[in-house]
C-alpha cells in the first residue's frame, strides 16, 4: 500500500470513491443530500484540485486507487467567543468497498497526520453524519474524539 498526493490523471477514479460516499450519505440522510452524482458534483472535484488550501491524498494497493481523502487548510480568525483556530479538516474520506478492513484508511490517517505535523498543524478535524457508524467506528479506532455535536429534531 503506497498512500500520496494524488495526480491530475487520477480525478476520475477519484470521483468514482467520492460517488460511493454520496451514495451513502443519499441512502443514510435522503432529506439532506440529492441522489445521483451529477456533473455539478463531478466538476467538484477540479475546484478541489485547484484551491492551494485544499490536496488530496490516495491509498494506492497493487496499482490500483483504492482511497482517498480530502484536506483543506481552515484559519479561523479569533473572534469575542473563540482564539483564532488554524487546522488541517478532512472534507472527504473514502475507501473502496472492495478494498475496505485492509487497513488502507489507516495508512491514510497516518499519512495525513505526518502531513499535518510537518506542516506545523496542532489538530485535526473532520465531521460525519451520525448515521454513518461504520464511519464513526474506524475514526474512533484511529484516534479521533467528538468535541462537539449537532442536534436536531423532526416537527
Ligand atoms: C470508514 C472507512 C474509511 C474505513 O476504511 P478501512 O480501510 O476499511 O479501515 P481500516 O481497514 O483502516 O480499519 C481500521 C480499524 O477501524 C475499525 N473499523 C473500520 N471499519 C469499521 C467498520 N465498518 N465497523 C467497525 N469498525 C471498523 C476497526 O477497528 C479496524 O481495525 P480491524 O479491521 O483490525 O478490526 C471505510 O469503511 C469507508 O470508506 N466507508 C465508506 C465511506 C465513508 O463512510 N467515509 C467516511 C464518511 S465521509
Amino acid at each position: 500500500m503506497i498512500v500520496r498526493f494524488a495526480k491530475e490523471s487520477e480525478l476520475d477514479r477519484v470521483n468514482e470513491l467520492r460517488k460511493q460516499v454520496n451514495d451513502i450519505h443519499v441512502e443514510g440522510k435522503p432529506d439532506v443530500f440529492k441522489p445521483g452524482f451529477g456533473q455539478e458534483l463531478r466538476d467538484f472535484v477540479k475546484v478541489i484540485w485547484n484551491d492551494p488550501e485544499q490536496e488530496i491524498v490516495v491509498a494506492e494497493d497493487d496499482g490500483v486507487i483504492c482511497g482517498f481523502a480530502v484536506l483543506h487548510h481552515i484559519n479561523k480568525p479569533e473572534n469575542p467567543f473563540m482564539k483564532e483556530r488554524d487546522f488541517i479538516d478532512i472534507d472527504e474520506f473514502c475507501v473502496d468497498k472492495d478494498h475496505r478492513r485492509k487497513g488502507a484508511a489507516s495508512e491514510m490517517v497516518s499519512f495525513i497526520k505526518k502531513f499535518a505535523r510537518e506542516k506545523g498543524f496542532k489538530r485535526i478535524e473532520l465531521n460525519m453524519w451520525e448515521f454513518n457508524q461504520n464511519a464513526l467506528a474506524f475514526y474512533e479506532a484511529a484516534g479521533f474524539k467528538t468535541f462537539r455535536r449537532y442536534m436536531e429534531m423532526m416537527i
